[in-house]
């Protein structure tokens, strides 16, 4: 029997989708690839998805797990061939339980992230990772390229927000790690593999994930900063002064305000005057008494005292916060308004990350003076999105300079020891971008990893390693 045939009488009538069907799984989120699938697969269970695996391992053919389809890197797109499978986990979406004392729950790999949020505050605890696309990106997803977000700085990414994992391998065995335990000495960490991997070594089905005390109180302020150097030195202050109850700080600059209050409505600039940066942060705590307005106000009076910052307001109100958090939220839409543009996703250690900002902005403006630089992100995870935005008409000039961009920013982040992908991960888009940063000896590593668990290069192929 051909494989369509063999994965007919495995999969309920309805889950092999072929033909035009296929469309929406085709194309990644930002549209930098244009696949074609032999199929869709939407399996409804674990013994499923292994044997989907055991027939396309057998026949050969490539396997493209695919989740809520919001990767920056094309990771869960499939090749141009029309010989791969397209291997979608949105059936496989049960939180299997939870466990509010062990302060954990077992969620499915097609859990969307904000039902998983959901099902914790439904327990009474709390599922920190956050992510603009939270109503869409799928738990398989965050758990394959370690997904990261706003409230990593408080609680880590993804891969610490792991007990365990189940795994499908490539030959079809099921791995069955479901711990709930935080203590587990017990040799390799096996399922560390998985996390980051994007689906090239296994497909992950389901996982243990750790809970935390719900947030009772939050104060939420818009700060303007001269500088990100300032930006810095007012993290490390409010991690002191809270006692480290700093849940979010995210820098902004002022070209994202006016983005944001140009295309997105309802967003508008809280300050009275322009000022050249901002950060938006956030203290949290799961004790309902904590002054935390009061502690934050206290700090930011402190803060304006010794020229640290310019100007600031604190959210007095829910419907305050939320208008604060949206500017943040909406700052990649408000980029795409204003057509092409040019992503990156570095990090360097939060101490040199001002000193990328001044590098950076100055060989921008010396190599592309046409282009505007909207640097945002995570400060506290050292995480910038140092993004390039094409004026009108001058977007495909732009992006075609994309290469020669990313290698001069790139190299910045690596001279000052950092990273090419922070929480976005290679997918596709970044092959080339591993083999140049990584050490030799790890990307010997990984080739070897992937030999073992994957000998016949089905598991997502192309994406993380180049095949072949
Ligand atoms: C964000 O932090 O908003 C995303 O990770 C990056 C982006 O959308 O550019
Ligand atoms: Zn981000």
């Amino acid at each position: 029997m051909d494989l369509l045939g063999t994965l007919r009488g495995i999969l309920a009538p309805g889950d092999l989708i072929t033909g035009e069907a296929c469309e929406p799984y085709l194309t990644d989120h930002r549209r930098l690839y244009r696949g074609r699938a032999l199929a869709v697969a939407l399996p409804r269970s674990v013994e499923e998805v292994s044997r989907v695996v055991v027939a396309c391992n057998t026949a050969r053919v490539g396997v493209v797990p695919h989740g809520g389809n919001t990767s920056y890197c094309g990771g869960a797109t499939p090749d141009e061939s029309g010989a791969q499978l397209v291997l979608a986990l949105a059936r496989l979406n049960r939180i299997r339980s939870v466990d509010p004392e062990n302060y954990s729950l077992i969620a499915e790999a097609g859990c969307v992230l904000a039902r998983v949020q959901e099902a914790a505050e439904t327990a009474g605890r709390h599922f920190p990772l956050s992510l603009g696309s939270q109503g869409s990106c799928q738990i398989g997803g965050n758990l394959s390229t370690n997904a990261g977000g706003v409230h990593v700085l408080r609680y880590g990414m993804m891969r610490d927000l792991v007990l365990g994992l189940e795994v499908v391998l490539a030959d079809g065995r099921v791995l069955p790690g479901l711990t709930a335990l935080r203590k587990d000495n017990t040799g390799y960490d096996i399922r560390g593999l998985f996390l980051g991997a994007e689906g090239t070594l296994g497909v992950i089905t389901a996982a243990s994930l750790k809970l935390f005390p719900q947030l009772k109180s939050a104060a939420t302020a818009f700060v303007a900063v001269p500088s990100p150097a300032a930006a810095v030195t007012l993290l490390a202050r409010l991690r002191e002064a809270s006692g480290d109850l700093v849940s979010s700080f995210e820098l902004i600059p002022r070209i994202a305000v006016e983005l944001t209050t140009r295309h997105i409505p309802g967003v508008s600039d809280p300050l009275e005057a322009a000022h050249p940066w901002y950060v938006l942060c956030e203290l949290g705590s799961a004790r309902a008494a904590e002054p935390l307005e009061a502690l934050l106000t206290e700090a930011l009076g402190a803060a304006l005292e010794a020229g640290l910052i310019e100007d600031a307001v604190v959210a007095r109100s829910e419907r305050e916060r939320a208008a604060l958090w949206k500017i943040r939220e909406t700052i990649p839409e408000s980029q795409r308004h204003e057509g092409p543009g040019l992503k990156h996703d570095i990090s360097v250690p939060v101490s040199a990350l001002p000193q990328f900002v001044a590098r950076g902005a100055e060989w921008v403006a010396a190599h592309v003076p046409g282009a505007r630089l909207i640097a945002y992100g995570h400060v506290g995870d050292g995480n910038l999105h140092f993004n390039l935005q094409a004026r009108p008409a001058e977007g495909a000039a732009l992006l075609a300079r994309g290469e020669e961009v990313r290698r001069a920013l790139h190299d910045l982040a690596a001279a000052l020891g950092g990273s090419f992908s922070a929480e976005h991960g290679i997918g596709r888009l970044k092959v080339a971008e591993l083999e140049r940063y990584a050490p030799a000896t790890e990307l010997a590593l990984m080739h070897a990893v992937k030999r073992a668990l994957d000998p016949n290069g089905i598991m997502n192929p192309g994406k993380v390693l180049r095949s072949g």
